[in-house]
């Protein structure tokens, strides 16, 4: 039988991501984002966001569709986020979903957004350039750390389909957050995180030593596997408003470098540590703050050393987007899944 040919919607945060695949094959990932609308408010704004994904809904399926070269008829199935993310926002790729799914009586998948990274990581393709580890190979299981603006949860990955674990997850702020909450503080523009990694470059990772959060001896048996990232952020803006009080200028580079290495070393040490506890071998990477130079660099360093396969898709699949909802949209319908029906709604807090 042919592979399933999949159109996927993803509107969980700030980009409308249309992704078209035939199976496992990458055909179309086009995206629109509304990130400079933010970048005055420094922040994701919800209504801002629901209200560009209803315009940029139509235009990005028709690009999707030009950019695989097929028609909405030829389509066999549908999937989209239906969590967790910004109720406003996915609310707009649901019903959108939901109508393709009536006028073109295809079957319709709701599914997992956290899920959809792992998904991404299965697609194979012309173009995707900038991946660690073997295009489309994923083995599992795998131990998955998905880090952006809105989420850092580590998952435990026996099955794509129904069989995903959550390990843990931050109980305040998302470790994008926390890049674009510090690059404010040292005046560098939204999203803070490529600018901080930028700043970073020039600066001593060892300049301050910004605390690790979770990771004490006192929370490993309940946090192990949790993230925090607010006490560090306050520890940056204490750090600053000390040093402004003295006069000096403030060392925006070794800032930004001793803060990154903080995200990077927790980050790290606790998907390492999950793959030793569990005896798994593999690293799945995804989210924006894959993107971190150090973050990257760190993983590969200490993976290597700890016999672990670090995987890391190239960036484009990376940061939110359609194809790899419609990837495993694929998935589900290869395996014979039951479709979704027409009764769900979006549920910004959707479990794994
Ligand atoms: O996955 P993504 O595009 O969107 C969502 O948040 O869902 O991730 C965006 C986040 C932002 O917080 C941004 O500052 C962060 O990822 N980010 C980075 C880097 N590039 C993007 N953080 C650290 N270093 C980077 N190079
Ligand atoms: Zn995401």
């Amino acid at each position: 039988a042919r592979e399933p040919l999949v159109l996927g919607i993803e509107t969980s945060c700030d980009e409308t991501g249309v992704g078209i695949v035939r199976g496992r094959t990458l055909l179309a990932n086009a995206i629109a984002s509304s990130m400079d609308e933010h970048a005055r408010f420094g922040g994701v704004i919800p209504e801002v966001a629901a209200r560009a994904h209803l315009e940029e809904m139509n235009p990005t399926i028709e690009r999707a569709l030009a950019d695989a070269n097929v028609t909405l008829d030829e389509v066999d199935a549908i999937a989209v986020t239906c969590g967790p993310g910004l109720a406003g926002a996915l609310m707009v790729g649901v019903s959108a979903a939901k109508a393709l799914a009536v006028a073109l009586d295809k079957p319709l998948y709701a599914v997992n957004h956290l899920v959809g990274h792992v998904g991404a990581d299965l697609l194979q393709g012309e173009g995707l350039r900038g991946t660690v580890g073997e295009i489309g190979e994923l083995e599992l299981p795998t131990v998955a750390l998905l880090v952006s603006g809105g989420h850092t949860s580590l998952l435990l990955v026996r099955d794509l389909v129904g069989d995903v674990e959550l390990l843990g997850e931050t109980i305040d702020d998302a470790a994008g957050e926390a890049f674009d909450k510090v690059a404010r503080l040292l005046g560098l523009p939204y999203p803070g995180g490529p600018q901080i990694d930028r700043a970073a470059a020039d600066g001593d990772p060892a300049a301050i030593r910004f605390p690790r959060g979770l990771s004490l001896p006192k929370d490993q048996a309940k946090h192990r596997y949790d993230f925090s990232f607010s006490g560090l952020k306050t520890s940056v803006a204490r750090w600053v408003e000390k040093h402004v009080e003295t006069g000096a200028a403030i060392p925006v580079a070794d800032v930004a470098a001793s803060f990154r290495e903080a995200v990077a070393d927790v980050l790290v040490t606790k998907a390492l540590n999950a793959c030793a506890d569990l005896g798994v071998p593999r690293l799945l990477l995804g989210g924006g703050v894959a993107a971190n130079a150090r973050v990257r660099e760190l993983a590969q360093d200490r993976a290597l050393a700890a016999g672990v396969e670090l995987r890391v898709p190239p960036l484009s699949l990376c940061t939110d987007n359609g194809a790899m909802i419609a990837s495993l949209g694929a998935q589900l319908v290869m395996a014979g899944c039951v479709p979704s029906g027409l009764e769900f709604g979006a549920d910004s807090t959707l479990p794994v």
